[in-house]
């Protein structure tokens, strides 16, 4: 009888490098969210990243390191800045991206000529890169454009008929992805908000010599080229994710429910809400695993009631929570 292929929780490090050394996939945890990882040297474990998460080619990957040398090695140009801004937030969730040195991976950077790395804090993934002798390609691990995993439960849940090993480290202790900044020698641009905030990035710039300009790429009222895995949709859960006004109570009005219905096209009857904890710490750490649990209650969709309120970490939850959403029923002040 042929044995069905289920994704392997393990909690032991030696049979998930000799995986990633022998060009194979592994999920792996950090403290933002569990990545999909393969080592950088291989072609075909970078290739399979692509084929399992169903991700389009031109979609970059983020590059994870277990010490500053590795990082410096990655790159043709390592600015004082970037050196500054590492040593302020690495180990972190905090992904500089910088010129690539000469043989990094095309495949790793979609064809740019930038790259992005990471430095993870988690002590399972830093030991895991020293063990496999190189760094680390993981995006989230996660069908592409859905909710990102925090936990092994969730890997699984991703990519139930797979032989994947999930390398277990325990929930996700931040919960949305790392700060993704590009630097040049005077400029820090936020491609996407993450735990390191702008406010965090400015206060710590204060020690540095020079005048920086910090600017958000959300601000820029473009369609950033420079963030080319910045869809507009992403994160999505497996059931429709919509933002209504703050009036809203948490039985939806009829009149909404009604608007939501012609617009997705779907019978709107039952509803959850998603309730954000007033903590953003906790909120960020709840986030996408409220959104599965919720996914998975039988309802037509989940509703969060929007809030004002975009600073620090906020920024970071609101940002996922609008591209998770297929409709947005009070869009923010611009
Ligand atoms: O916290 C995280 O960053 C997690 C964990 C696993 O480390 N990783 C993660 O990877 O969120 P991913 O692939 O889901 O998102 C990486 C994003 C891409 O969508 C893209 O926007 C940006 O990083 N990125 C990667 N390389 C880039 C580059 N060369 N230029 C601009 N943006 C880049
Ligand atoms: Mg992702």
């Amino acid at each position: 009888m042929a044995s069905l292929k289920s994704a392997n929780i393990i909690i032991d490090l030696a049979p998930a490098c000799a995986r990633l050394v022998a060009g194979e996939l592994v999920a792996i945890p950090t403290e933002t969210v569990y990545g999909l990882a393969a080592a950088i040297g291989s072609t075909e474990g970078l290739k399979k990243i692509f084929a399992l998460k169903e991700r389009p080619f031109f979609d970059p990957l983020i590059v994870h390191v277990a010490s500053f040398k590795e990082a410096a090695q990655l790159v043709s140009d390592w600015p004082p800045l970037a050196d500054f801004l590492a040593r302020s937030f690495w180990p972190g969730p905090f992904t500089l991206v910088l010129p690539k040195a000469k043989h990094v991976n095309y495949l790793i950077t979609s064809g740019l000529e930038t790259v992005a790395i990471r430095y993870p804090a988690h002590p399972i993934a830093q030991e895991l890169i020293r063990l496999v002798g190189q760094p680390l390609a993981a995006p989230s691990a996660n069908r592409f454009g859905r909710t990102s995993p925090t936990s092994p439960k969730h890997v699984q849940s991703e990519f139930p008929h797979s032989d994947l090993l999930i390398l277990d480290g325990g929930d996700c202790e931040i919960g949305v992805e790392s700060t993704v900044v590009s630097v040049t020698t005077d400029e820090v641009c936020i491609l996407r908000p993450g735990q390191i905030t702008e406010e965090r990035i400015r206060l710590a710039l204060k020690k540095w010599a020079k005048d920086v300009r910090v600017f958000s790429a959300a601000n820029l009222n473009i369609d950033a080229p420079e963030a080319p895995g910045a869809l507009k949709h992403h994160y999505m859960p497996e059931i429709p994710l919509v933002i209504v006004p703050i009036g809203e109570g948490s039985e939806l009005r009829a009149e909404t429910r009604l608007k939501i219905q012609n617009a997705l096209g779907v019978p709107i009857q039952r509803t959850v809400e998603l309730s954000l904890n007033p903590d953003p710490v906790l909120a960020a750490r709840e986030l996408y695993s409220e959104m599965r649990r919720l996914a998975e209650t039988g309802v037509d969709c989940m509703f969060v009631r929007s809030h004002d309120n975009r600073d620090g970490l906020w920024s970071a939850i609101w940002d996922r929570l609008e591209k998770a959403a297929s409709l947005v029923l009070c869009p923010p002040e611009s």
